[in-house]
């Protein structure tokens, strides 16, 4: 056993599943951070039935939902003196033409609180975890799993997109909404405020980085796209991309992540976007400081993120809702 805890979101299925499976057959300590406990449940149960001596349990957290994170840390930092890793895998897409917002109970739209804000929010809450662990055990990592669609200038699927707007961050304004922006928009500050992070953790040993898996059809991510559009994607798109080695399989695409969740080659390296297990550019909207802060203040605003260690600048910004700090929630 490595002594070393890892938290993977999304954890029972898709990349998520086979990242989990990888860490808890290293000999971690690994938290299955799920939306649904018997889902989660069935998915470890199939990781122990490989390895029997492996350390895994199943954690409920639904991230579209910013209580259901607050209360995921509470119970995890009660079960748990360190955590070594944070790897923000789970996401969702709506059918990309959708041009239906729906919002969840706190007001948030669906994409944007389950790729972003939740994750977000997981991230800040757990800083100061991270960070304890990284001066006692040398470093922690955060992953944050994001998609090449982020770039609609280079990207072909989300090249009908616009470029993030701060006053219509959750595409609020009449006839701006569809699944695909949402969606570009939710990946998009997952690169912003990776890059964000890491400058604001560059006096502790907790690194964070972006990667984007690579086109991996046959995951469940394509579950909201009507059923033509599901076939193309998997029957087409995969059958005829995989052979030119467009596309990828969630045990190959896991791998990359596992390598920089757990590779000594990794250690010190952050800040960065990875693809195709190499180094890469992010669109170039991502490199956009102004456009790395406007989204960090208006993301600690609604989510009342809060860490005592990346506090004080921010203070001013977030004190109208502070509830999410984890002095408060302990
Ligand atoms: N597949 C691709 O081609 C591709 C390409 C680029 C990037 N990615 C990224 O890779 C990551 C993993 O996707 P995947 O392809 O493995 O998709 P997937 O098979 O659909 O897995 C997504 C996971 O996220 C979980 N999840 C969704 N909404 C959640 C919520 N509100 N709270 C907690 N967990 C939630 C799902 O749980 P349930 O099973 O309960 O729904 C599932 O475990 C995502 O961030 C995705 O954006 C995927």
């Amino acid at each position: 056993m490595t002594g070393r805890v890892a938290i993977v979101t999304g954890a029972n299925t898709g990349i998520g599943y086979q990242v989990a499976r990888y860490l808890a057959e290293g000999g971690n300590d690994v938290v299955m951070a799920c939306r649904s406990i018997e889902k989660g449940k069935e998915a470890m149960n199939r990781i122990k039935a490989e390895y029997p001596n492996s350390l895994v349990q199943v954690m409920e957290v639904d991230l579209s939902s910013m209580d259901s994170v607050r209360k995921f840390v509470k119970e995890f930092t009660r079960k748990k003196t360190r955590l070594n890793l944070l790897v923000n895998n789970a996401g969702m897409a709506l059918n990309f033409k959708d041009q239906t917002r729906k919002t969840m109970r706190e007001g948030f739209e669906v994409t944007m609180a389950t790729n972003h804000f939740g994750p977000f929010l997981l991230s800040c809450l757990l800083i100061d975890y991270l960070i304890q662990t990284a001066d006692i055990m040398g470093e922690a990592r955060i992953i944050n799993v994001t998609c090449a669609l982020h770039d609609h200038e280079h990207s072909w699927l989300s090249k009908d997109c616009g470029f993030l707007e701060v006053d219509n961050f959750q595409l609020q304004k009449e006839g701006t909404f569809n699944g695909l922006q949402a969606y570009k928009n939710s990946k998009l500050c997952n690169v912003l405020l990776t890059y964000y992070l890491a400058e604001k953790l560059n006096n502790t040993h907790v690194t964070v980085n972006a990667i984007d898996p690579g086109i991996v059809p046959t995951t469940e991510l394509s579950r909201n796209a009507n059923k033509t559009d599901r076939f193309l994607w998997l029957c087409c798109v995969h059958r005829c991309c995989r052979i030119a080695k467009k596309t990828t399989t969630p045990i190959k695409a896991s791998l990359h992540i596992c390598q920089l969740a757990d590779s000594e080659k990794y250690e010190g390296v952050t800040g960065k976007y990875f693809q195709n297990g190499h180094e890469e550019r992010s669109s170039v909207e991502s490199y956009d400081k102004e456009l790395q802060e406007k989204v960090w203040k208006v993301t600690n605003r609604l989510t009342g993120a809060r860490s005592m260690t990346l506090a004080n600048e921010d203070l001013e910004e977030i004190s109208l809702n502070s509830h999410g700090s984890l002095d408060m929630i302990k």
